[in-house]
């Protein structure tokens, strides 16, 4: 199993290598104290150069995928079909179509199209996503290892206050294991380590965790730990940790407050703006549809996702969850061709972004994570929490609809290995299907 194809540098200028994938020419970075030089293969994430690779292998692993590489690409045209929009959204749709700048006027018109609009809407996202990033699509894994967390947001299911959710905690052993088969076994380049705001971990445990992992496995890491100090930050990186996950939520001060009691919006964005400067590779965004939202809100959120230049935009619907403050006061669910509509629009104000389809969208309908990937949507991320865990990881209901063992089995599991992982590598083929049906590669070549 591959997500990622090693490419061969082709030159390098100071740190920055050119790499070639079948002829397509991308960029990424030597980053640490990797030593690469033209002529090598090495597989980059995000950017990144994460780990070199023998020419042998990669020459055994490219010509197996050469073929399929050229077929997908031809899948993936025969997915961009638009039909026809008629009136204001038309024009609207050809300007951005052709590069142009919107206008919030026009802005708002796209998040106002309905009915018969939409397939071009989605249709002209979907175009563009092809023609700036061609067919790959990165494919991330996440490993969820603590939900315990010391905040209170109004949204979110782990937060502290819900007595009714069981705690875990893996250890660092459990999650350098689990990364070591998320790695070697099921072939990820990319993985996200997740937790609530668990001061359990102090940084030198993560730092450990991070340089275990690094000293064993070429994986960019993502920290999706919430905030801490960028001192903090700055040393996990030196670890090798090279990733961050931290989204904003809203781009509304008052709301921020309001949903994340105790909490700034401008500390938030300054150590987001601070992990991009110092060289993280970071994925942000926003929830869709927080209480009180309006269309200017929204295209707010995405106009600051695009200021902060991420490597990744990471945004999703609300999904009420009944023990959290927003659950409690009836917030109206979002629409699934509101998500969708984000995306594109998301696509058309920065059409070369990285654009993950979150399984939020998954949980509002089951064909959400296809029809992101068809209005705009280039990234997915796979859950590989082991499955004793994942369905305790609850920030909102549904999340986990492959939970393979029912709530009252709260103890250690005897299940074998190999039992335990049924649903994830089920999700992997389904994952993998989707992709080929579509004719995306799971891939990430970069820009
Ligand atoms: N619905 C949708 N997204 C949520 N998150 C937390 N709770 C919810 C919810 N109820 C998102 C937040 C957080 C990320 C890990 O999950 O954006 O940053």
């Amino acid at each position: 199993m591959c997500y990622a194809i090693p490419g061969r540098i082709i030159s390098i200028k100071g740190r920055v290598a050119t790499i070639d994938y079948f002829g397509e020419k991308r960029t990424a970075s030597v980053i640490g104290d990797l030593k690469a030089r033209a002529g090598d293969y090495v597989y980059a994430q995000g950017g990144i150069i994460i780990d070199k690779i023998n020419q042998d292998e990669a020459l055994a692993i490219l010509g197996t995928w050469k073929e399929r590489f050229f077929e997908l690409k031809k899948k993936d045209m025969d997915t961009l079909t638009r039909g026809r929009a008629e009136g204001e959204i038309a024009s609207v749709l050809e300007k951005a179509e052709n590069g142009g700048f919107l206008s919030r006027s026009e802005m708002e018109t796209i998040l106002k199209t309905q009915d018969s609009g939409l397939e071009t809407l989605f249709g002209t996202a979907n175009h563009i996503r092809s023609s700036e990033l061609g067919n790959s699509c990165c494919v991330h894994g996440i490993l969820e290892f603590s939900n315990y967390c010391k905040n209170e947001c109004a949204y979110c299911g782990i937060n502290k206050n819900n007595t009714k959710i069981k705690r875990y905690r893996m250890t660092i052993d459990e999650i350098v294991e689990r990364v070591g088969y998320a790695v070697e076994e099921l072939g990820f380049k990319a993985l996200v380590l997740q937790s609530g705001e668990d001061d359990y971990y102090t940084d030198d445990m993560l730092i450990e965790l991070v340089k275990r992992i690094r000293e064993r496995y070429g994986v960019l890491l993502f920290l999706s730990i919430g905030e801490r100090s960028f001192d903090s930050y700055k040393r996990l990186y030196e670890a090798g940790a090279y990733g961050a996950l931290l989204r904003f939520e809203t781009s509304n001060p008052k709301l921020y407050t309001l949903m994340r009691p105790g909490k700034k919006l401008d500390d938030r964005i300054g150590l987001i703006k601070k992990l991009i400067a110092h060289g993280f590779v970071v994925a942000t965004g926003f929830i869709i549809g927080l209480p009180g939202t309006t269309e200017a809100d929204l295209i707010n959120d995405i106009l600051l996702t695009k200021s902060l230049k991420p490597d990744m935009y990471s945004f999703g619907p609300l999904i009420p969850h009944p023990d959290t403050q927003i659950g409690k006061m009836k917030t109206k669910p979002v629409s699934l061709n509101l998500a969708l509509k984000t995306i594109a629009l998301s696509r058309f104000v920065d059409p070369k972004a990285k654009i993950l389809v979150t399984t939020a969208l998954e949980t509002l309908e089951k064909q959400g994570k296809r029809k992101g990937l068809l209005a705009g949507g280039n990234s997915l991320m796979i859950n590989l929490t082991p499955e004793q865990y994942k369905g305790k990881y609850d920030i909102y209901p549904g999340k986990t609809q492959d939970q393979l063992f029912d709530e009252s089995n709260n103890g250690p599991l005897v299940a074998s290995a190999d039992q335990l992982d049924i649903k994830t590598q089920d999700t992997i083929r389904e994952t993998l299907d989707l992709l080929y049906s579509l004719g995306r590669a799971p891939t990430d070549l970069g820009r």
